[in-house]
């Protein structure tokens, strides 16, 4: 009896420790919050950089104590030539690379680098938000990456080191930064100008340092990095669009519990909102910003300039179609209203 008795209460020992020892992880892991790590390469003052602010407001709002957002601005953790490898590797959770820096993933994500193909952001707009821009979202998650939705900048005006940018033949032979998109490699080809795909927390030196002789990119961009400071010339092409795929790691977004990824998708949608609303006036206030400092001027394009721009560039479609397919680039320009 006694023997029965010192070997039940050994035994409910036992269990109770092995229960305890069980439950204090499971303690743990309910406590500890998901970390999010957004990583992107502009200012906080860009539509980019307050669309992932808002993200982390709403995100945290919605889930306190369960989910963190921390946001890394500036290519401050990860500039862009390693941003999607990062989020591959898991390092950081969410990015938003613009649309020019996926071609290493999918073909078809080219549509939104081929020249004069929108009108404005409105016709990008509804191409995104159309069936085949949304089956663009889910086309590289074969690659593990998911695309969660699309932000806007603007459009891309052309910068030069030159006192003339009106016309093709003010670029010839001239060097040009690009982002790692052959579609824009091909189209300063195009125009007999040398493009140097590079990073875009390099560019402001390579601008100053004559490594480049100019850039394309967005009024946000050309003022909150300063390039206006060091170019002498903006022409207004509007040639072409930079804007953003918000995207994470396919594999780490299907297996978060299914409440927090059902609120932090809602939370996207209204972080997108949010961003779509400003990124027109950044852009038009940055623009006056840069007119004001006097530094580069701003130089108008007549209509009969923008058309001769849109011939040489040209040949760009051509060489990308197959690639892209003829049924994304006709949606696209049924977007043009
Ligand atoms: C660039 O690399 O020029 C820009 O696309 C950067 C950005 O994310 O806006």
């Amino acid at each position: 009896m006694k023997i029965a008795n010192r070997m039940r209460r050994q035994l409910l020992a036992t269990v109770g420790i092995m229960a305890g020892a069980l439950a204090m992880p499971m303690v743990a892991l309910a406590q500890a919050p998901i970390v999010i790590k957004f990583s992107h390469v502009v200012a906080d003052q860009t539509p980019k950089g307050q669309g992932a602010l808002k993200f982390k407001e709403l995100a945290e709002k919605k889930f306190p104590g369960r989910v963190t957002v921390q946001v890394f601005p500036s290519s401050q953790l990860f500039g862009d030539g390693k941003e999607l490898e990062a989020l591959l590797l898991g390092d950081v959770q969410l990015i938003a690379p613009s649309l020019s820096k996926f071609d290493r993933y999918t073909k078809k994500i080219q549509v939104f680098d081929l020249p004069f193909l929108f009108d404005d952001i409105a016709a990008v707009d509804a191409f995104q938000a159309g069936p085949k821009g949304q089956e663009l979202l889910g086309s590289m998650v074969n690659r593990g990456l998911r695309g969660l939705g699309y932000w806007h900048n603007g459009m891309k005006q052309m910068s030069t080191n030159q006192d003339k940018l009106v016309r093709p033949e003010d670029v010839k032979n001239l060097k040009f930064r690009i982002q790692a998109s052959d579609v824009l490699e091909a189209q300063f080809r195009a125009l007999n100008a040398s493009p140097q795909k590079m990073s875009f927390s390099e560019v402001y030196q390579g601008l100053q340092t004559g490594v480049v002789d100019g850039q394309e990119n967005t009024w946000s961009n050309i003022y909150s990095q300063k390039f206006f400071e060091v170019q002498k010339t903006i022409a207004e092409t509007n040639h072409g669009v930079i804007d953003y795929m918000v995207v994470t790691n396919a594999k780490w977004w299907d297996g978060l519990p299914a409440d927090i990824r059902k609120g932090l998708g809602e939370a996207m949608v209204q972080a997108t909102a949010h961003a779509n609303k400003l990124a027109n006036d950044f852009n038009e206030a940055d623009r006056k910003k840069i007119a004001e400092a006097g530094k580069a001027k701003i130089q108008k394009l007549s209509k009969e300039d923008v058309a001769v721009w849109r011939k040489s560039m040209e040949p760009v479609w051509k060489k990308f179609e197959g690639d892209i397919g003829r049924d994304l680039i006709d949606a696209a320009l049924k977007s043009n209203k």
